[in-house]
């Protein structure tokens, strides 16, 4: 099982270091990947963790001002990197192009894309869900081998589920992992969007999901132990 951890763009220096310091405190927890704030990478020191990042430039190192490139990521330890999640995609209106190119930079230094994939509220209601989940992995692992598409975690996050507290019934999400398994049987699918104590025991029963991406759960270390307990038993 994969559990990964978006702390997305939380936590001051302070925090994330009393934060960091609680979770290796908590000894009992299953390895996780924990994905900070770009400015903590280089904090980064738990022990029974892996480090990810939540972006990557679609360029190597250059003139590309403000950007963090594949090859720094690797040099200081970052084994895994979200790709394509639906806030970059909404607010720094990434393209599925960049997306594969991102992919293609990380695959290069041998850092594992987390690429997320999903519909959003009104494309779920018109029965577009399929479609844009199709064509979003479509995109993103266009050119690659299929050695190298193997590498690539893929996350199904429905963006209204982001975030909000709902999230679609086992059924529902039953449909969607199996429609990407049967592209790519391969690969780990998880599941993202509202996950937490109180729905696990719900979501565990969907033997299709491989494991989970953490937003607002990540931030809450006590109440992701319960998670990871009934998730466990
Ligand atoms: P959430 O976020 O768990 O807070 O819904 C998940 C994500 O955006 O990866």
């Amino acid at each position: 099982m994969i559990i990964a951890l978006n702390n997305k763009c939380n936590l001051t220096r302070e925090e994330f270091l009393k934060y960091q310091e609680k979770l290796e405190n908590m000894k009992e927890l299953p390895p996780m990947i924990l994905c900070p704030t770009n400015l903590y990478l280089g904090e980064f020191r738990l022990s029974n963790m892996k480090l990810g990042a939540q972006n990557v430039s679609s360029k190597g190192c250059g003139a590309y001002t403000g950007e963090v490139s594949a090859s720094q990521l690797k040099s200081i330890g970052v084994a895994y990197c979200i790709v394509g999640h639906s806030e970059r995609r909404e607010y720094q209106k990434e393209t599925d192009q960049e997306i594969n190119e991102k992919i293609k930079q990380l695959l290069k230094e041998g850092i594992f894309p987390i690429l997320c994939v999903g519909e959003t509220k009104e494309e779920r209601e018109r029965n577009l869900t399929t479609k844009k989940i199709t064509e979003e992995l479509e995109e993103a692992t266009k050119d690659l081998t299929d050695q190298e598409k193997q590498q690539i975690i893929i996350a199904y996050e429905p963006i209204w589920a982001i975030g909000t507290g709902i999230i679609p019934t086992n059924d529902e999400i039953k449909e969607i992992m199996t429609t990407i398994k049967e592209v790519f049987p391969n690969n780990k699918v998880l599941y993202g969007g509202s996950a937490n104590e109180s729905n696990i025991d719900q979501l565990k029963e969907i033997t299709e999901i491989d494991g989970y991406l953490l937003g607002g759960l990540s931030l809450k270390p006590e109440n992701l132990k319960i998670f990871l307990e009934k998730l466990k038993n």
